[in-house]
C-alpha cells in the first residue's frame, strides 16, 4: 500500500482530514451497527445537547509502524474502558468495550496510508468521541448520541518534540474535588482553554494544576499526567481522585517496575516537594513524555537538574522504552501492543 505524499519528519500535533471515519448512532435505547463513512462532516439540531450542555467526551490513542513494518496500536482495551468510564459519569450510553476495540481496528485499517513510516517520529492519532446530539433544553442528558472515530497523523505535541519545556503553577483550577477531573470530558478541556492562553501569552508552554481543594498538592497538566524522579531514582506519579488515570503513566509506572527495575511510589505529592526532585516529565499519548525542565510560580523557578537542552536520565530510559514497546524494537512482555491487518 503507498503512503500518502506527507512531510511526515515535519508534521506537527495538528488535523489533517485523512479517507475515512466511523461512526455509530444510538436511538431508542440501542446502538446501530456503525459503519466506514467519507463525510467528516456532522449535520445536527441549533439545540443539540452537545452545544447546549456540552454532553460529550473523547479518547485518545495513537497507531505506530513498527521497525519491522507492521501497524500497531497500543492498549485500545484500556482506552474502550475509560470511554465506558466517562460515559457513566456523564449519563451517556456505554459503548460496548469490544466494539471500540473493532471499530478502532476499523479506522486505522482503512487509513493504512496515512499511518506515519517508521522512523519519522511522526504517528497516526486516534479520536474517538462520543456526544449527545438530539435536540434538549431544559438540562437533562440526551436520548440520541453519535459515537465517532476519526484520525489524523500528528507530530510532537510541543513544538521541539523532546526538548524540556517551561510551565507555570496555574491560578486557575481544572479539576473539583468531586468533579469531572477523573474522566475525559470536553467540559475539562473548555475550562482550560482561557488558562492556556493565558500561561501561552505569558511564554510558558503548559500549566501545573494544584488540588482545587487546598492548592497544596500536585494534580496534572491540561493534557498530560506528572511523573517526577527522586535523586536516588525512585519514580513517583501523584495520585488524586481529580486526575485523568493515564495510559501512559499507568504504563511508564510498570515500565520503571518492570523493564528497569525501579522502584515506584503513587502517592500524594505536595508542591513544596518539587524542588527536590531530580526529573520531571509530562506524560500522555499526545505528549509522550516530555521532559519538564522549570516549573515557574509566582516570581520562583524551579530547575530540574537536566537543565533545557536535554531529559533527565531517567525519564529518557522510560522514553526509550515505552517508545521501543510501541515501535516494536523492545519485546512487548504484557501484549499491550496489537496489530492492525
Ligand atoms: N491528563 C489529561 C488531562 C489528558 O487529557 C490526557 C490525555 O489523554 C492525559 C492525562 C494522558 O492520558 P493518556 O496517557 O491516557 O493519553
Ligand atoms: C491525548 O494525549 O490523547 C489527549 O487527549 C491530550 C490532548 C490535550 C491532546
Amino acid at each position: 500500500m503507498d503512503k500518502k505524499n506527507i512531510d511526515w519528519s515535519n508534521l506537527s500535533f495538528g488535523y489533517i482530514k485523512t479517507d475515512k471515519r466511523f461512526v455509530s448512532s444510538y436511538k431508542n435505547g440501542a446502538w446501530d451497527e456503525g459503519a466506514l463513512i467519507d463525510d467528516d462532516m456532522i449535520s445536527m439540531s441549533e439545540c443539540a445537547c452537545v452545544l447546549q450542555y456540552a454532553q460529550t467526551i473523547f479518547e485518545g490513542l495513537k497507531a505506530y509502524t513498527t521497525e519491522d513494518g507492521r501497524t500497531v496500536v497500543f492498549r485500545p482495551d484500556l482506552n474502550a474502558e475509560r470511554l465506558a468510564n466517562s460515559s457513566r459519569r456523564m449519563e451517556m450510553p456505554v459503548y460496548p468495550e469490544d466494539k471500540f476495540i473493532e471499530a478502532v481496528e476499523k479506522v486505522v485499517s482503512a487509513n493504512k496510508a496515512f499511518v506515519p513510516p517508521y522512523g519519522t517520529g511522526a504517528t497516526l492519532y486516534l479520536r474517538p468521541f462520543m456526544f449527545g446530539i438530539n435536540p434538549v433544553i431544559g438540562v437533562k442528558p440526551a436520548e440520541e448520541f453519535q459515537f465517532r472515530i476519526f484520525c489524523t497523523p500528528v507530530g510532537p505535541y510541543f513544538k521541539g518534540g523532546a526538548k524540556p519545556i517551561t510551565i507555570k503553577v496555574s491560578d486557575f483550577d481544572r479539576a473539583a474535588p468531586n468533579g469531572t477531573g477523573f474522566i475525559k470530558a470536553g467540559l475539562n478541556y473548555a475550562m482550560s482553554l482561557h488558562a492556556i492562553v493565558t500561561a501561552h501569552k505569558e511564554g510558558f508552554d503548559e500549566n501545573m494544576y494544584l488540588d482545587a481543594g487546598t492548592r497544596t498538592k500536585v494534580e496534572e497538566t491540561g493534557g498530560a499526567n506528572f511523573l517526577f524522579v527522586t535523586k536516588d531514582n525512585k519514580v513517583v506519579t501523584p495520585k488524586s481522585n481529580s486526575i485523568l488515570p493515564s495510559i501512559t503513566r499507568r504504563s511508564l509506572m510498570i515500565v520503571a517496575k518492570e523493564y528497569l527495575g525501579l522502584e515506584v511510589e503513587e502517592r500524594e505529592v505536595y508542591f513544596d516537594e518539587v524542588k527536590d526532585f531530580a526529573e520531571c516529565g509530562l506524560c500522555g499519548t499526545a505528549a509522550v513524555i516530555s521532559p519538564v525542565g522549570k516549573i515557574y510560580d509566582h516570581g520562583k523557578e524551579i530547575c530540574f537538574p537536566a537543565g533545557m537542552e536535554k531529559m533527565g536520565p531517567v525519564t529518557q530510559k522510560l522514553y526509550d522504552t515505552l517508545t521501543g514497546i510501541q515501535m516494536g524494537r523492545i519485546e512487548d512482555k504484557f501484549g499491550w501492543v496489537r496489530e492492525i491487518k
